[in-house]
């Protein structure tokens, strides 16, 4: 998945989530909030096109075989995480989570995650993804919700960046999400 966040500064949206902020499944209408949201986020190599966010919010969503999740503030898309979810497949593969650069630090991944995990089709037992080895940030998110590295990919970004691909049973990640630090 992508990886290397290019960082803006802090504050890149103006006011903070409620503390409990909304979720909700994203569609067509998200298309150009969660690409604005991707280039905050992500380097030029690591956002993902157009084409493939409309197909992911379109005809993947429709079949569904692709699944995404949003926090809005009004029309912008304040962070984002999408699934894929083959047929064939009990693992869901976790393809892009990104949270606004001035939204970072206030649990909004964790609370994606703990939203995606309620709403996995009921034969999804298990979740993956693949990350940036040198993206200390995600990988540390991606080990406080219970997932253990299982591989690393070399060469496996367009600009020949060693990959790391992560795993956990469903019920880990369900659990740990709903952790909070300290408690
Ligand atoms: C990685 C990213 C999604 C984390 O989002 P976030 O909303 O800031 O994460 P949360 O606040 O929910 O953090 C959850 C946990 O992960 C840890 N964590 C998250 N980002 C971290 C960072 N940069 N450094 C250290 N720990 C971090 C926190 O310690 C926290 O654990 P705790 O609650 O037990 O203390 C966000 O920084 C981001 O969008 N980065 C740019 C895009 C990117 O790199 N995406 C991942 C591609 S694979």
């Amino acid at each position: 998945m992508s990886a290397e966040a290019a960082r803006s500064p802090p504050g890149a949206l103006a006011g903070a989530p409620a503390s409990a902020p909304r979720i909700s499944t994203a569609g067509r209408r998200d298309l150009e909030a969660i690409i604005a949201l991707e280039r905050r986020c992500f380097g030029p190599v690591d956002h993902f096109s157009r084409a493939t966010w409309r197909h992911l919010l379109g005809q993947a969503a429709q079949r569904g075989t692709s699944l995404t999740l949003v926090v809005r503030d009004g029309s912008a898309v304040l962070a984002a995480i999408n699934a894929l979810l083959r047929s064939s497949s009990r693992t869901a593969r976790i393809y892009s989570i990104a949270v606004d650069p001035g939204q970072q630090g206030r649990g909004l991944a964790r609370q994606l995650f703990q939203a995606l995990m309620r709403r996995l089709p009921a034969r999804i037992d298990a979740v993956s993804l693949e990350v940036r080895e040198s993206n200390d940030g995600a990988r540390r998110l991606y080990e406080r919700l219970g997932m253990r590295m299982v591989r690393t990919m070399s060469g496996h970004y367009p600009d020949g960046a060693v990959g790391v691909r992560y795993l956990a049973p469903r019920s880990v990640i369900t659990a740990a999400s709903a952790q909070r630090s300290g408690s």
